[in-house]
């Protein structure tokens, strides 16, 4: 199997201290192996074998995907792309999606890549920056890919708690290894929703070691309508900036994303496959992904829509008596705390709703995601049933 990288990749990766049995289980990282569904669990849009109860379910508020699907423009633009599906790029599809995040984030051409959702850029992340002796910093909690893969490839992992705001804790973080070869910050967070203030990236970027990078995940932003950390890349910073099209613009399952870095960094990133994943991507997708991006207003509206929805839910929940984290995004956190998670989740389950899932950390602390104003008011009312 370890034939499928690159020799330059091959190269790289022993000379950073991976063995020779390593790669084969880094092969498996780029999708190109069983073991991959397997080790990293089921992602959302992988049943693995495992029947997923979430697609019979009326409600479905777990898996944090936006409840419509993508904005009138990409939708269009999809739709018409698909008559000229006969060319590999009838035009210039992939160069027109990247000009079009140039217009947006200010950053320079040769600094964005295109990539199908960030899962790959995240995992890749860890291969291209972690190795046995350069460790991950990743939190507690948080979306745990990152610190899965390391954990597969042999890398270090060191899993810092937020901070009593949940935010992530960037003093700590760097304390906790400061030789890592990458620092992840999820921000807005995933699970909690919490965002990490601007300074604090910054503050991590000026102080990490050198030859580490700072990974910067975003997948959340637009729902929580905060700066963004695009300006360190564009700046030349080690940083790495990671988007998908996977929340808000409602394309979770056409898979589109990107990175934002300098270009010697995302030359790194792809050498493992030959630029195959940035470089072949599906015409809807892009052409649906160019078109929803530069839409502000319409991504305003969708935002003001999940605002409004969460309003109404926190609202009655308080209202009930129940404890919920600070969230920024559209997702937040309940604690039931005389109840299992796992079993509030069957209980909703029983009344058509799918709920999120917890954290070790937090065996009483369900991730709900914020659906509809409809979806939330199903949720509602099976939560009046389920928690009386
Ligand atoms: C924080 C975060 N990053 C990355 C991803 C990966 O999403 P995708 O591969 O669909 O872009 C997710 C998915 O839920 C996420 O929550």
């Amino acid at each position: 199997m370890t034939q499928m990288i690159t020799e330059d990749a091959r190269d790289d990766l022993l000379s950073r201290g991976y063995s020779r049995r390593s790669l084969g289980r880094i092969v498996t990282v780029f999708g190109l192996g069983a073991a991959a569904a397997a080790t990293f669990g089921r992602p959302a849009w992988a049943s693995g074998g495992i029947p997923d109860p979430a697609p019979n379910a009326k409600v479905r508020i777990g898996a944090n995907e936006c409840w419509t699907g993508p904005l009138a423009p990409g939708q269009a633009a999809a739709a018409a792309i698909i008559a000229s599906g006969n060319r590999y790029a009838p035009h210039d599809e992939r160069g027109d999606f990247i000009k079009a995040v140039m217009q947006v984030e200010g950053v320079p051409y040769d600094h964005v890549a295109p990539w199908p959702g960030s899962s790959d850029p995240l995992s890749r992340s860890v291969v291209t920056f972690c190795s046995p002796t350069r460790g991950l910093v990743t939190a507690n909690p948080t979306f745990e890919l990152a610190g899965r893969t390391a954990e597969w490839l042999g890398a270090p992992v060191k899993a810092v708690p937020l901070k009593a705001d949940y935010s992530h804790d960037v003093k700590a973080m760097l304390a906790a290894d400061p030789n890592a070869g990458l620092y992840y910050i999820c921000t807005p967070n995933n699970p909690t929703g919490t965002i990490t203030p601007i300074a604090d990236i910054e503050w991590l970027v000026a102080n990490k070691p050198a030859g580490s990078m700072v990974l910067v995940d975003e997948a959340y932003t637009h729902f929580a309508g905060v700066p963004t950390a695009s300006y360190m890349a564009a700046a030349g910073k080690d940083v790495v900036v990671m988007r998908t099209f996977s929340k808000i613009f409602g394309m979770a399952g056409m898979r589109m994303g990107y990175v934002m870095a300098r270009p010697d960094i995302i030359t790194r990133m792809m050498r493992y496959d030959g630029g195959m994943q940035s470089g072949a991507l599906p015409l809807p997708s892009l052409a649906c992904a160019t078109a929803s991006l530069t839409a502000a207003d319409l991504i305003a509206a969708r935002r003001k829509e999940m605002q409004d929805a969460r309003g109404m839910t926190l609202e009655h929940l308080k209202k009930r008596g129940l404890t919920v984290h600070p969230t920024d995004a559209n997702m937040f956190m309940i604690d039931w705390k005389t109840k299992a998670a796992k079993d509030m989740q069957i209980a909703f389950r029983s009344q058509s709703v799918e709920i999120g899932r917890s954290w070790p950390i937090w065996p009483t602390v369900s991730r709900v995601t914020v659906g509809s104003m409809d979806d939330m008011t199903a949720f509602c009312a099976a939560l009046d049933k389920v928690w009386v």
